[in-house]
C-alpha cells in the first residue's frame, strides 16, 4: 500500500520546529503502530517533539490518534456515575489503594485501570499482587460485573486500549524522550478517555521524585491534561502535589498495602490520609456528588468493607498475612537533630535497587522489598535511633540501596523546619 506521507519529511518538519498538519499526525501514529514508521523514525519523531514541543491542536490531535489506534469502553450503562483519577507517579505512592474503594463506598463507581512500575516509581498492580490470590486480569464483562456490585476496580488495561500509547510509551522508556509534556500528557489522557470514565481527577506530583522536578512545568502539565479531557467531554481536574518526599512511610509492595490497609482502618500516615481524602472530595464533585464526606466512610468502616468486596472479587484474600522480606538492615541516624530532608527519589531508587521495581518491565518484582522510614521531615531524630529498614528477599542488594540513600537525607541540629505543603495547586 502506498503511504500518503514521508516518515523522514514528518520528522524533519518537527526537527525545524514547525507544525504537524491534523493528515500528517493522523498517519504518523497509525502508521507507526501498524510498523510502517520504524521505531528509529518515531524515537526520532519522538526526541524532535521534546526538543520544540507541540501547540494545542497538535496534542489534542495526537491524543485524538492514540485514542483511535484502539477500543473504547462505555461504562454509561452503569447505575452509578463513573470517576477515576491517575498519578503521574512518585515514591511510596498508593494512594489508589486506599482511594478506589473509599470513593466506592460513597456511591461512585471507580474503573482504576492501573499499570505496573518502572524504574523508581511503583506500580499499582504490582503493590496489589502481594495480595495471595488476587487476580490482575479482569475481561470487560468481569470489570462491568464487578464495577456494578462492588463499585470498584483495579486491574490491568487491556492490550486494546490505545495500542499506540502502549509502543510509543515502551519506545520513549528507552530512547530518552519520557519527559516531553505533549508526549506525556497524551499518553496519559489517551487511556483515560478511551477507558471512557465520566470524570478523572489527576494528581501531577512536583519534585524530585516525580517527572515534573518543579512546579512550573508541573502546572503545565496539569493545564495541558485538564484541557485534553474537558475538551473530550471528560469533567477532569488537576491537584499538583508534592513529591520531594515520600508519601507515607514506606515504599514497596506489601509494605505499601500495609500502610493503605491501615488507612482504610481510620489509621496510616497523614498524609496519606490528607491526599487520599482530598483525591476524594474532587472525584465525588466531579461525579455530582456534594452530600457526602469520605472521611466519614473511613471512619464507619465502610471504605474498609469496600476494599475487602473489591479484592475478594478479584480471587485475593484480604485475610491472608501479606508476604515478608527475608532480610532486613537497619539505617541508624548519624546524628542527632531534624530531620530537615528525606528525598523521595533516593528513597525510590534504594527500594527499586532491594527488589521492589524493576529495570525492563519483564523483570520479577520482590512482593516483600522495598524501605521504610522511621521519621519524616520535621521530626526530632537522636544519634543511633532507626531511621530506615531496608528489607530485601537478597542481601547482595544492600550496598547498592545504600550507596542510592547516600545524601539522600540531612539531619541539622537546632534546625528551624518548615514544611512544604502537600497541596500545592489546583488546575480546572
Ligand atoms: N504515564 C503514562 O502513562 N505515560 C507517560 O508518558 C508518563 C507517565
Amino acid at each position: 500500500m502506498s503511504e500518503p506521507f514521508s516518515a523522514v519529511e514528518v520528522i524533519v518538519r518537527k526537527r525545524d520546529a514547525g507544525e504537524l498538519t491534523d493528515p500528517e499526525i493522523d498517519w504518523v501514529v497509525d502508521a507507526y503502530t501498524r510498523g510502517v514508521v520504524a521505531d528509529e523514525q518515531m524515537s526520532s519523531l519522538a526526541m524532535a517533539i521534546l526538543l520544540n514541543g507541540m501547540n494545542e491542536r497538535e496534542i489534542a490531535r495526537w491524543t485524538a490518534a492514540m485514542i483511535a489506534s484502539g477500543e473504547r469502553m462505555d461504562f454509561s450503562g452503569l447505575s452509578r456515575p463513573t470517576a477515576d483519577k491517575h498519578s503521574t507517579g512518585g515514591v511510596g505512592d498508593k494512594i489508589t489503594l486506599p482511594l478506589a474503594p473509599l470513593v466506592a463506598a460513597c456511591g461512585v463507581a471507580v474503573p482504576q485501570l492501573s499499570g505496573r512500575g518502572l524504574g523508581h516509581t511503583g506500580g499499582t498492580l504490582d503493590k496489589l499482587e502481594s495480595i495471595p490470590g488476587w487476580r490482575v486480569a479482569l475481561s470487560n464483562e468481569e470489570l462491568m460485573a464487578q464495577l456494578e456490585s462492588v463499585g470498584a476496580v483495579i486491574c490491568a488495561a487491556g492490550d486494546g486500549l490505545a495500542p499506540a500509547d502502549k509502543k510509543l510509551y515502551a519506545l520513549r522508556d528507552v530512547t530518552g524522550t519520557v519527559e516531553a509534556i505533549p508526549l506525556i500528557a497524551s499518553s496519559i489522557m489517551s487511556k483515560k478517555i478511551a477507558e471512557g470514565t465520566g470524570s478523572l481527577v489527576l494528581d501531577v506530583k512536583v519534585g524530585s521524585g516525580a517527572f515534573m522536578k518543579n512546579l512550573e512545568h508541573a502546572s503545565e502539565l496539569a493545564r495541558t491534561m485538564v484541557a485534553l479531557g474537558t475538551d473530550a467531554g471528560v469533567r477532569t481536574v488537576a491537584l499538583l502535589t508534592d513529591m520531594d518526599t515520600p508519601l507515607g512511610l514506606s515504599a514497596g509492595n506489601a509494605i505499601e498495602v500495609q500502610e493503605s490497609i491501615e488507612v482504610l482502618g481510620g489509621g496510616g500516615p497523614a498524609d496519606v490520609v490528607e491526599l487520599t481524602l482530598a483525591l476524594a472530595r474532587e472525584m465525588l464533585a466531579g461525579a455530582g456528588i456534594d452530600d457526602i464526606d469520605p472521611a466519614d466512610r473511613l471512619a464507619d468502616g465502610s471504605a474498609m468493607d469496600s476494599w475487602r468486596a473489591m479484592i475478594s472479587a478479584q480471587g485475593g484474600d484480604p485475610d491472608a498475612a501479606l508476604p515478608v522480606a527475608r532480610e532486613s538492615h537497619v539505617v541508624a541516624a548519624p546524628s542527632s537533630g531534624v530531620l530537615t530532608r528525606l528525598d523521595a527519589m533516593a528513597v525510590g531508587v534504594a527500594a527499586w535497587r532491594l527488589g521492589a521495581g524493576r529495570s525492563r518491565k519483564e523483570d520479577p518484582v520482590q512482593a516483600g522489598a522495598g524501605v521504610r522510614w522511621h521519621a519524616r521531615p520535621g521530626d526530632q531524630i537522636t544519634a543511633g535511633a532507626p531511621l530506615m529498614t531496608l528489607l530485601t528477599d537478597e542481601p547482595a542488594r544492600f550496598d547498592r540501596a545504600l550507596a542510592a540513600l547516600e545524601g539522600g537525607f540531612e539531619i541539622v541540629a537546632d534546625a528551624s523546619y518548615e514544611p512544604r505543603p502537600l497541596l500545592m495547586g489546583r488546575v480546572d
